[in-house]
């Protein structure tokens, strides 16, 4: 088997040990004749799969009974989206803090259903940080305030949950939801898709507090609609059963790793060895303020941009795959997600090691 270290932002590596059980149940699941694929939703076998998986997701999260767990479709993106159409009410505004791209089309989408305030912003400076909390200026009757714990694309994130009073904070942490433990009660609504540190593309999981469901808009998608998804147990359509039951042996996988403290750890150790060997070399440079840089997205660049073509041809050899930076801000990442193993960032660093001695 050829296993390369995949450094993919999203769809993202999974732990080989969850495809492989995919690959042993792939034809038949265990024992039924079929494919998860090929099984009605709601049957017996696949009722059982979604309960677990989100017994297992409460279980690693610590999600107690005032939070609904509810499995989407539509990605993020859709809910930049859900999130004005549930959440605005009759509120006249909602409150947003700008830490970058994703942060951007979140407010975007949320200009289409009513105002967004952006309460505080990192732009002027290029979005290297979380802009201070004592600059936010919140607006204490805001339906909610939306954050972006990391943001995937500039290397960017929350290490703190900020306060916010009363108003219900909303985050999209898309890629960095699972990566460590969370006080999920800090939160009105968390959502994330699932391609980073959860599972495949085509899910995505929202955490709901109980008292915020049902205050949609009438002209709410119903596909949308947080209380009518948790009614009919994220059932309301056919969901995408395949990548739940993918999710579903994730977080078995995440639990048999010791949990998310365990994960986070780990996490930590991989980031802080990639960031020294950044910070230690006049070669490599990481653009973000070193608080406020992301455990999961490690942003670099190099001192010649025209090396970038031949760093990256001379990692591919190595079988270090997808170090190229978003196209919108150039440079390389390296995303250093649960399931990309602590030897991938060893060999990532001894590569960058031999590229510089060999280019200075
Ligand atoms: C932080 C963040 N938010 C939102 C999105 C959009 O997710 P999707 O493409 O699944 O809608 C992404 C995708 O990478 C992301 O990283």
């Amino acid at each position: 088997m050829n296993r390369a270290f995949n450094f993919s932002a999203g769809p993202a590596a999974l732990p080989t040990e969850v495809l492989e059980i995919a690959q042993r149940e792939m034809l038949d699941y265990q024992g039924r004749g079929l494919s998860v694929m090929e099984m009605s939703h709601r049957s017996d076998e696949f009722i059982a799969i979604a309960a677990t998986a989100e017994a297992d997701f409460r279980e690693l999260l610590g999600v107690s009974d005032d939070y609904a767990v509810l499995f989407m479709q539509g990605g993020a993106t859709a809910q930049f989206a859900a999130v004005p159409l549930n959440l605005l009410g009759d509120r006249s505004s909602a409150d947003y803090v700008n830490t970058g791209a994703w942060a951007k089309k979140a407010i975007g989408e949320a200009k289409r259903y009513g105002k967004a305030n952006v309460v505080a912003s990192s732009e002027a400076s290029n979005f290297d940080r979380v802009p201070a909390r004592d600059e936010w200026r919140l607006d204490p009757s805001a339906a909610y305030v939306h954050i972006t714990s990391n943001e995937t694309i500039g290397g960017v994130q929350f290490h703190d949950i900020p306060d916010v009073g009363a108003v219900p904070l909303v985050a999209d942490m898309s890629s960095d939801l699972l990566s460590r433990p969370l006080d999920v009660s800090r939160f009105g609504v968390i959502y994330s898709g699932a391609q980073k540190n959860i599972g495949p593309a085509g899910i995505l999981v929202a955490v709901v507090r109980r008292d915020l469901l049902g205050r949609a808009r009438a002209d709410t998608p119903s596909v949308l609609d947080y209380k009518l998804t948790a009614d009919n147990e994220s059932m309301y359509n056919t969901p995408p059963t395949y990548a739940w039951y993918l999710s579903g042996l994730v977080f078995k996988w995440l639990k048999a790793q010791g949990g998310l403290a365990a994960m986070d750890a780990c996490n930590r150790r991989k980031a802080d060895k990639l960031y020294r060997a950044i910070d230690t070399s006049n070669f490599y440079k990481c653009p973000v303020v070193r608080e406020y840089r992301s455990l999961m997205n490690v942003t670099f660049t190099l001192a010649d941009g025209a090396l970038d073509k031949a760093f990256l041809a001379g990692a591919e050899a190595r079988a270090l795959l997808n170090l190229k930076g978003h196209r919108s801000v150039g440079g390389m990442r390296a995303s250093l997600y649960n399931a990309v193993p602590e030897a991938a960032v060893d060999a990532l660093i001894e590569y960058m090691g031999s590229f510089e001695a060999e280019h200075t």
